[in-house]
């Protein structure tokens, strides 16, 4: 059985919430309700991308056909009602995460550009020659290949957190590698390939015994638990509309005020400035300082209309049904003969990864497509937790609040039928 995982959720008295309908949410769902190859479509590619529910692709049309114009910068009527929608959804995030102050929200391109904009500007305010960054061996590239980036740039050290067999991070190694030097540590909250929940409230109270201060890279937390940034104390925590229901394109970065008001501009261009001449330019105050150019306003109205659908079902039932369906489908998949399973963390949150020996991942991905099954083969833009594993790919199944029971049946049947074919 895997636990519910989130420390935000295991509070004394903490009792499971009640079940939610997967069939009645599905039917929100349009691209669920599709054949491929013959098949229904099982869509278990989650933690790359969720589906989207309608009322995100209506408020997004809505937005276009009715309301459309730019925010900011206008005094007339439409640009002051998208900008109102705009700033909406930045309460929205702002509550969501329960930040201090909506003014700690960045609305960014995704998770991806918020670790670059924190590692650019924090890295080019706080980080100097011989300084540390501290991050694990379970890390998306996305909060690998920044790090590096800053280190080459300024002459400093990356330095990697081991973790076990079962892919959980050595917590007494952490706080040993936080040296005099260590100038952040930047951290994954849910392992997109591992699904290994790290214990981010706890990694915050070590660094901050030493006044470093924390990323969360969030991609993969938000939408299977709630999110409180000031219980968590992250200084920084990252993540992206896609993988909440929402669109592509667009995400959030929310930092401590106290860090974003001393770290210089991500970019330049319009909305960022106060007063510029060809001699000197002054910023505006946050969050537009971070907030360049014409911003992805139709995203962001998306990504409003997805936090509100999340919430309106509750996180917390959303958790516990894929918490259910990891149980059965880790038991189902484990006993299927030559399947081993990649990340059996204690703590395990919506990803499911393995591999089968003799067949290569992909073999299997292909296979399995055929019958209507869409899982992720590859790296999962984690090459290093591959190598940690000795592996050169996993196939990975993952999960979302309108998967079944019965599409994991199908799935694991798929994975059977997979290396029939190759044996
Ligand atoms: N980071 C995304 C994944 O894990 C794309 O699939």
């Amino acid at each position: 059985m895997t636990g519910l995982g989130a420390e935000s959720i295991r509070d004394e008295g903490y009792q499971a919430p009640a079940s939610i309908d997967p069939m009645a949410i599905r039917a929100d769902f349009p691209t669920l309700h599709q054949e491929v190859y013959g098949h229904p479509l099982v869509y278990l590619d989650n933690a790359a991308s969720a589906q989207t529910p309608q009322s995100v692709i209506d408020a997004i049309v809505r937005f276009y056909q009715n309301d459309y114009s730019n925010v900011h910068r206008g005094v007339h009527r439409l640009s002051q009602v998208a900008t109102d929608a705009y700033e909406a959804v930045r309460r929205d995030v702002k509550q969501l995460l329960n930040a201090a102050d909506e003014r700690e929200i960045i609305f960014t391109k995704g998770t991806t550009e918020s670790i670059n904009l924190v590692a650019s500007s924090f890295g080019e305010r706080f980080i100097g020659e011989g300084d540390e960054i501290l991050i694990t061996a379970m890390e998306h590239h996305a909060n690998i290949v920044p790090w590096q980036l800053v280190c080459e740039r300024k002459g400093a050290r990356l330095r990697v957190v081991p973790i076990d067999e079962r892919g959980e991070l050595l917590l007494d190694e952490l706080e040993t590698m936080i040296t005099p030097r260590t100038k952040l540590v930047a951290v994954v909250h849910i392992s997109n390939a591992l699904g290994t929940v790290n214990p981010v409230k706890r990694i915050a109270e070590i660094a901050h015994r030493r006044d470093v201060p924390v990323l969360v890279d969030g991609a993969q937390s938000v939408p299977h638990q709630r999110i409180d940034v000031q219980e968590l104390d992250c200084d920084f925590f990252a993540f992206s509309g896609h993988k909440v229901y929402g669109p592509t394109g667009v995400g959030v970065l929310y930092g401590k005020s106290r860090w974003l008001e001393e770290m210089p501009p991500y970019q330049g261009g319009g909305d960022m400035i106060l007063k510029v001449t060809f001699e000197r330019t002054t910023f505006a105050d946050l969050p537009n300082k971070f907030e360049a150019g014409t911003p992805n306003i139709a995203g962001v109205i998306g990504l409003g209309a997805a936090l509100e659908y999340l919430q309106a079902i509750g996180v917390g039932r959303v958790r516990a049904h894929e918490d259910r369906l990891l149980s059965y489908a880790t038991e189902s998949l484990g006993a299927v003969p030559g399947v081993r399973l990649i990340g059996t963390a204690r703590e395990k949150a919506g990803v499911l990864s393995f591999v089968v020996s003799g067949i290569h991942p992909h073999d299997i991905g292909t296979i399995v497509d055929r019958y209507g099954v869409a899982i992720r083969v590859g790296h999962h833009c984690a090459q290093p937790v591959m190598r940690r594993f000795d592996v050169a790919a996993t196939a990975r199944a993952s999960f979302a609040m309108y998967n079944t029971f019965d599409e994991v049946d199908v799935f694991v049947d798929a994975v059977r039928k997979a290396i029939e074919v190759f044996s």
